[in-house]
């Protein structure tokens, strides 16, 4: 259908069970491994999972679909699918997505550059006792720049090798490995003597909390985060695909599996928190949990702790690395299929770019959180938001025809579409209402006027 200058063919999936992987290996990452954990215990326990499990179901799947009907509908980038579809006055849409990923990576890629550090070091010499004095040595400055352009150098590499041969083999490989420690992890975790104590704090429902607009405006944002959406990766993933597949149905196992993960590392975090007393420590600082709290538990647990804990960070730089090619993939391909440039060089030139955007963030924490709660928070409820509009306003009728391929049930089509028209747009707008304030504070923050 669309093909580069050359005119080879555009590049696909291998395979459908590949497509699922490799979306799956986007949704899961940073974000699920301890924001998850993190937020749960803060908002309500229990009463936060199934919140967030509310949210997933009547807004996360249906635009999760959406995404996915858009992509293998128009064959090609957003830049180019929203036009496409929609016509021009869509096309700032997907420059916005493209805004968002070169954004997010390039402080995601900081953070994963933390994990890469810490496995490293965790397999060679062992961590640290003294966690705190390491995360403040590894967080920020020279290191941190180091171990991020050597994350953003892994990213480039499979990017560049394509989508059959890049991506998707990456994650055919890695994701089932990731899972396979993950879950060995959760199961030594209930071993340990705090265990019992740990899940009761995490899953303790206090049902007060899911009233609570804060956490209802946390949980939405995580739920975007987490399951990639938002800024136009999977529309970019399912633009590669063929077949006739029944996508509401491979939206439902991705977000499920997104879910199964998150739930599981607060089975890992929680028993590790509460048989070493680190409790005081997860409240402290947001990105404390995982880098100071846990290899503390780690070093308390002596010989154990050299192989659990190098286990936990080479899962958590998995996670991380299927996660930061989905983004550099959004770049990549919008400027691949927009201009007809060659994908080896794009990877190259537009990973380059991403490092260097990423170095304050390398240096300053606070720039980084500001970073993320207006790009990683906000720009991708706005970006949700717009494209359920896209989707339920827009192009409805091709979107419904190529769903139907899959899906034959209307009765099905018809959920789904309410949920897009109906559900999804006025929650959006109520969590973006209540994003302004710690949005407008992160602005503050990165022009330099406060913290
Ligand atoms: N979902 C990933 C995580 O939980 C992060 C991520 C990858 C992402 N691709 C994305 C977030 C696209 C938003 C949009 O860590």
């Amino acid at each position: 259908m669309h093909s580069t200058p050359d005119s080879s063919p555009r590049d696909s999936w291998g395979s459908q069970a590949g497509f699922i992987l490799a979306a799956v290996g986007s949704a899961v990452g940073l974000g699920n491994m301890w924001r998850f954990s993190y937020v749960a215990s803060q908002g309500g326990g229990a009463a936060f999972v199934l919140l967030y499990l509310g949210l997933v179901a009547v807004i996360g799947i249906p635009l999760m679909t959406s995404e996915f009907v858009v992509g293998r509908l128009a064959q090609v980038s957003p830049v180019k699918a929203l036009p496409l579809l929609g016509g021009r006055k869509w096309t700032p849409l997907g420059w916005m997505f493209v805004f968002a990923g070169l954004i997010i990576l390039s402080y995601y890629s900081v953070i994963a550059g933390w994990t890469m550090r810490y496995a490293w070091e965790a397999v060679s010499s062992g961590l640290p006792k003294d966690t705190v004095a390491y995360f403040n040595d590894a967080a920020t400055g020279l290191p941190a720049i180091g171990w991020h352009v050597a994350f953003m150098v892994i990213t480039i590499f499979i990017v560049a090798g394509g989508i059959r041969r890049g991506i998707e083999r990456a994650a055919v490989i890695l994701m089932p490995v990731m899972f396979v420690i993950l879950a060995g992890l959760a199961v030594y975790a209930f071993f340990l003597t705090g265990s019992r104590e740990g899940y009761a704090f995490y899953l303790n429902p206090n049902l007060g909390a899911v009233f609570d607009p804060q956490i209802i405006g946390n949980a939405a944002g995580q739920a975007f985060f987490s399951l990639s959406l938002g800024m136009g990766a999977l529309i970019t993933f399912a633009s590669y695909l063929k077949g006739r597949n029944n996508l509401a149905k491979e939206a439902t196992i991705v977000a499920l599996a997104d879910f199964g993960v998150a739930f599981m590392a607060g089975l890992v975090v929680f028993p590790i928190v509460f048989t070493f007393g680190l409790q005081d420590q997860i409240g402290a600082s947001g990105l404390g949990a995982l880098f100071v709290s846990l290899p503390a538990g780690f070093a308390s647990m002596g010989a154990a702790g050299k192989f659990v804990g190098a286990a936990f960070f080479i899962m958590l730089f998995f996670a991380a690395l299927t996660s930061s090619i989905s983004l550099l993939e959004v770049v990549v391909s919008a400027i691949v299929d927009s201009f007809g440039a060659a994908r080896r060089a794009v990877a190259i030139t537009m990973g380059t770019i991403i490092t260097i955007i990423g170095v304050p963030s390398a240096l300053s924490l606070d720039f980084l959180g500001a970073a993320d709660a207006l790009v990683g928070n906000f720009l991708l409820i706005l970006g949700g938001f717009f494209t359920a509009i896209f989707v339920g306003y827009s192009v409805l009728d091709k979107a419904d025809a190529e769903l139907a391929i899959g899906l034959p049930s209307e009765s099905m089509r018809k959920a789904w579409a309410f949920m897009v028209r109906y559900v999804a747009p006025p929650i959006l707008l109520g969590v973006l209402y209540l994003l302004i304030a710690p949005t407008w504070q992160a602005i503050r923050t990165l022009v330099g006027l406060g913290n």
